[in-house]
């Protein structure tokens, strides 16, 4: 088994001196493990230097991430950051395709397949967001709706890039509402992007290819969560902003790794 990935979505939540003080405390926390699991932490992208500063101790334990990322590579976007600068401040990890990205501010497939682009270009590991709404669960398309989400970005990516990406799947109606995906439901899912992976790239690459899941994971549940065969960790929202809950996130993480 390979350890699991525990990534924190801050959204956009915290002070500067909150964001700060939050880093300080799940790192204090931190110190104490030798940590096989994976942490990556994404603020806000104005505290960008702030996590890497962080992240780029020799003693850190966790990779800085971001949320978000411009689709083109420079030039006049007003308020746009691009992956070459997120790359210049040694960010690692960026989160693409979030639903929440997709519902306010019209990110198409096409937009997340481009940000990818950027972000491989840039050696800045892209962590795909899918996801089904409630809506389309009830109507039992989700399946439906999460292949469409794979083949119109991953299934575009060289496996050369397939190789440097993430995916994790957020079933939309389990985001910030307390309702989480049952165990059962994450690896059914998971299972099945798995096998959409393995029809285009291959098996080894769909064994390699880190999966995650998201929504209302939290330190009561990631236990089980993780559990699962298919499920390599989890994208954590609301959890991720207490650091003694997202540090027992993590702690699952490892047990699951070591009981196996
Ligand atoms: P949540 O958010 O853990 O608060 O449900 C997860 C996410 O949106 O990444």
């Amino acid at each position: 088994m390979k350890p699991k990935i525990v990534i924190g979505n801050w959204k956009m939540n915290k002070s500067f001196d909150e964001a700060e003080d939050l880093i300080c405390q799940i790192e204090d926390k931190l110190d104490e493990y030798n940590l096989e699991t994976e942490v990556v932490l994404c603020p806000p992208m104005i505290y960008a230097e702030l996590v890497t500063d962080h992240a780029n101790d020799e003693n850190s334990h966790f990779y800085a991430g971001m949320q978000n990322v411009s689709e083109f590579e420079n030039g006049a976007y007003t308020g746009e950051v691009s992956a070459k600068m997120l790359a210049d401040m040694d960010v690692a990890f960026c989160i693409v395709g979030h639903s929440e990205r997709r519902k306010y501010f019209g990110e198409t497939n096409a937009i997340v397949l481009n940000k990818m682009l950027r972000l491989l270009e840039n050696d800045i590991v892209p962590v795909m967001c899918c996801g089904e709404s409630l809506e389309e669960r009830k109507s039992e398309n989700h399946f439906n709706v999460v292949q469409k989400q794979i083949e119109e970005s991953i299934y575009n990516l060289t496996p050369e890039q397939m190789e440097r990406t993430m995916i994790a799947y957020e079933p939309i109606w389990a985001i910030g509402t307390g309702e989480t995906a049952t165990p059962a439901q994450a690896e059914e899912m998971l299972a099945f992007i798995r096998s959409l992976i393995e029809k285009k790239f291959g098996t080894e690459m769909a064994v390699n290819t880190y999966i995650l899941y998201g929504g209302s994971c939290n330190a009561k549940n990631a236990l089980e969560l993780f559990s699962q065969q298919n499920v390599d960790g989890g994208l954590i929202g609301g959890a991720s902003l207490k650091p003694d809950d997202f540090v027992k996130i993590i702690e699952a993480g490892e047990t699951v790794l070591h009981e196996n």
